[in-house]
């Protein structure tokens, strides 16, 4: 029997690159989702909702690892209500999911939760490695109530990795999905001083440092998940328009990218605040970057454009 993985919250752009990566590792893989359930094919999927204990629990006895991808975007105004949920969807599911785990009779190996660079805040130029203190705004406090949560969680016989990712860049979806239809459209400038830094992560090796996770007993605590090599986001746009034979596009100034954030329906501090960080704890145990480099990266994702 293959070993199984349950990804809570692998519905969604990481979740669908991320399952088959781990199917051809040989690994069975049961997403939970608020869909319905689905047991057939290679991908199963069975029904939860993200907060109370339900019959998913029985896929989370004996299994090699649980992974939680779980969270409401961050991309999205953040009214009150907004603000609620994803907090809510982070901490209900880290949180129920250590309940389910205590209750195993046959507890997984491993508990993965997936968090982000932004528990940084706003560092400017300044490198962030995993010991760097948390940032004050408010999606610096979703990382650190989400941190909190997993903290909590009480298993003794589960390994516990948490990933703070960068962002993940890769094709269908995410962080490229709008950039890279604004670029083409000779919208992809700088935006506002161009000196904000971009933690990024190519999905490949975001898959890579998932199964170490998984598959490496040494690893424990907390990581970036980020490449060896942020950029700021003038050159982070210059190497996405060359990427796209988009020889320019001009500036976008602060004030432009309020209205279009305005009317994107996000909010602008996203594409302003700077992080750059280190993945030190995974360069100290040798991890190997397929995509160290932004450009290595774009040019895999887009490579006939
Ligand atoms: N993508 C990035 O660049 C990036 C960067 C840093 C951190 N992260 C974190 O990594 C995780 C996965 O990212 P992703 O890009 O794959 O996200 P995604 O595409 O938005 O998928 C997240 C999944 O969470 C579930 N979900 C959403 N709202 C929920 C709610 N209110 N209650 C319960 N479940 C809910 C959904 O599953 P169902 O609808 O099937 O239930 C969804 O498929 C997220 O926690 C995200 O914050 C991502």
């Amino acid at each position: 029997m293959r070993p199984r993985i349950v990804l809570a919250g692998g519905s969604g752009f990481i979740g669908q690159s991320l399952s088959p990566f781990l199917i051809s590792k040989n690994y069975e893989v049961i997403v939970l989702t608020r869909a319905e359930s689905d047991q057939r094919g290679a991908l199963r999927k069975a029904h939860w909702d993200g907060k109370t204990l339900g019959d998913w629990i029985q896929f989370v006895n004996g299994a090699a690892a649980v992974m939680n991808l779980t969270g409401r975007s961050i991309n999205c105004r953040h009214t009150p209500e907004n603000r609620r949920e994803i907090i809510d969807s982070r901490v209900d599911s880290v949180r129920v999911l250590g309940q389910a785990i205590e209750r195993c009779a046959q507890p997984p190996q491993v508990f993965v939760q997936f968090a982000g660079v932004g528990i940084y805040g706003d560092k400017g130029e300044r490198l962030c490695d995993e010991t760097t203190a948390p940032g004050d705004d408010f999606v610096a406090e979703v990382c650190q109530r989400w941190e909190a949560a997993f903290d909590s969680v009480d298993a003794s016989k589960t390994r516990k990795v948490l990933l703070r990712l960068g962002v993940v860049l890769g094709p269908n979806g995410g962080f490229l999905e709008v950039l890279g239809r604004l670029t083409r459209w000779f919208l992809g400038g700088q935006v506002g001083s161009g000196r904000q830094y971009i933690s990024w992560i190519h999905i490949t090796d975001l898959s890579r440092m998932l199964l170490a996770g998984v598959e490496n007993q040494e690893l424990t605590g907390t990581f970036n998940a980020s490449s060896p090599n942020p950029v700021p986001n003038a050159e982070f746009m210059r190497e996405l328009r060359r990427a796209l034979h988009r020889p320019w596009s001009p500036p976008v100034p602060e004030f432009a990218a309020r209205i279009g954030s305005y009317l994107m329906g996000t909010e602008v501090s996203l594409a302003l605040v700077s992080q750059r960080c280190v993945p030190k704890r995974f360069l100290e145990n040798g991890f190997n970057f397929e995509f160290p480099t932004l450009r290595e990266a774009l040019t895999n994702i887009f490579p006939s454009q």
